[in-house]
């Protein structure tokens, strides 16, 4: 029987297969159901994040979902975009949208299937949460990140700790240019949801 799409199912996954299975089923409705009615503001800090630290030219989009990160940066500028996620059916809604350039299947907790310096940015908003990705992807970001590139990714901030993203995060500062982390609200403030309180980090790396 396939998972119920939601909220805490979405948190409660423990593998890309896991996740290929909930997101398969609620690409359909994830906009109104997740998006809308919760009030999930994610992208907007990215997006926000990744324009005022002078983000420009191809950037990829990982764990690109419906596209809702991609639409919130062409609203602020005109961007070249590019999506990655591992579920079929979620790319499927962000390609109808038209806002990405191009498109590709991938799972992040294995190589990203781009070659070296590839990307002048990359993006990712509501990826990096309880489940399965973890520190070690940042490492794949980086290498398909040209030098002086820039990487703004969401981290919910539980995952964060539970995952010891600031020991990874502190290694690899030797070999980026500079990092910052900003923690902020994951859904509106006047949202009324079991969730409404939950934080992310905003990671922000200049490669
Ligand atoms: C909460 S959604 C976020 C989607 C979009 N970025 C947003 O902000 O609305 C998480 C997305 O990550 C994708 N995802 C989960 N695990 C992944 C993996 N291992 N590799 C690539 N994408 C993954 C899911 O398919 C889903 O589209």
């Amino acid at each position: 029987m396939k998972t119920k799409p939601n909220l805490k199912n979405a948190y409660d996954l423990k593998s890309p297969s896991d996740n290929i299975e909930l997101y398969s089923s609620w690409a359909d409705t994830y906009d109104i159901d997740f998006i809308d009615e919760m009030q999930y503001e994610l992208h907007f800090h990215v997006a926000s994040a990744f324009v005022s630290n002078g983000g420009r030219g191809l950037i990829l989009d990982v764990g690109a979902g419906t596209g809702a990160l991609a639409e919130a940066l062409l609203n602020k500028a005109k961007f070249k975009i590019e999506a990655t996620d591992i579920s079929k059916e979620m790319l499927e809604v962000a390609k109808s949208k038209k806002f990405y350039k191009g498109s590709f299947l991938s799972d992040l907790t294995k190589e990203i299937p781009v070659d070296d310096d590839h990307y002048d940015g990359v993006v990712s908003s509501g990826t990096f949460t309880h489940g399965h990705v973890g520190p070690n992807a940042i490492h794949e970001l980086i290498r398909i990140t040209k030098p002086g590139g820039l990487i703004v990714i969401s981290v919910n901030e539980k995952h964060w700790i539970a995952l010891d993203f600031k020991s990874e995060v502190e290694k690899i500062s030797k070999f980026i240019h500079k990092y910052t982390c900003e923690k902020i609200s994951i859904y509106g403030k006047l949202s009324t949801h079991d969730h409404k309180d939950d934080e992310a980090i905003i990671l922000t790396i200049i490669v």
